[in-house]
């Protein structure tokens, strides 16, 4: 041991850099031709910024003009949730609950009853804005509708054009319902953070 001089702190520096430079360049030589880091600037991605929508959902199952249609039946006459249904929808997004009011959008997609002992809904929606600002843009909701209860709440895990990289949550409550027809109005806060 008394024959081997030590190593210098310098000389320790020098070579634990040496070899996480080596390390380093063979990250980079593995990065596939296809992929690269973009800068955020490129994108025009500049400040993240959290915006609060309120718009009311129209379930229209009655009438003339249904914008909510069952494309699949329940499964069976026994479940009382009427698990298995699917309706396909593109329901008027509005200013306020009156349906004559403006419309800024459209809830276009589907829900499904997913579950068999509770009321509970699939929800898989693009908001797709038809007015103003976020005309041409949308936003992706995607989660579980307990119906039955007061606020439901759903992520959005998505959006195209002003809500590129857009994240959140979107909180459904139920304002009105026709117990005849099935028709209901549903308000929509949705919470998101996008650029
Ligand atoms: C459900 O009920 C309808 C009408 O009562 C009947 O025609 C149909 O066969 C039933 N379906 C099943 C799966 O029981
Ligand atoms: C929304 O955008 C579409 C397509 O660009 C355009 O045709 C339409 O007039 C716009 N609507 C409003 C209300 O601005």
């Amino acid at each position: 041991m008394a024959g081997i001089s030590p190593i210098s702190a310098t000389h320790f520096f020098f070579l634990s850099f040496l070899l996480s430079s080596v390390v380093a360049l063979a990250i980079a030589e593995d990065e596939p031709s296809f992929a690269r880091t973009v800068e955020r600037k490129r994108l025009g991605l500049r400040k993240e910024k959290l915006s609060h929508f309120r718009l009311y959902w129209h379930d229209v199952l009655s009438g003339k003009y249904p914008t909510s249609i069952q494309i699949v039946p329940p499964v069976s006459n026994t479940s009382m949730t009427g698990f298995g249904l699917v309706n396909m929808i593109d329901n008027p997004l509005t200013e306020t609950p009156d349906p004559k009011s403006k419309l800024w959008g459209r809830a276009q997609g589907l829900y499904a009853s997913a579950s068999q002992d509770k009321f509970g809904l699939l929800m898989a929606m693009n908001f797709a804005f038809v007015s103003g600002k976020y005309n041409g843009s949308s936003l992706t909701i995607f989660g579980r509708n307990p119906f039955m209860e007061k606020v439901r709440e759903m992520p959005v895990i998505g959006g195209s054009g002003l809500f590129r990289f857009a994240r959140g949550y979107a909180e459904a409550s139920t304002k009105k319902v026709d117990f005849k027809t099935g028709d209901a109005v549903v308000e929509y806060n949705i919470y998101v953070l996008h650029y």
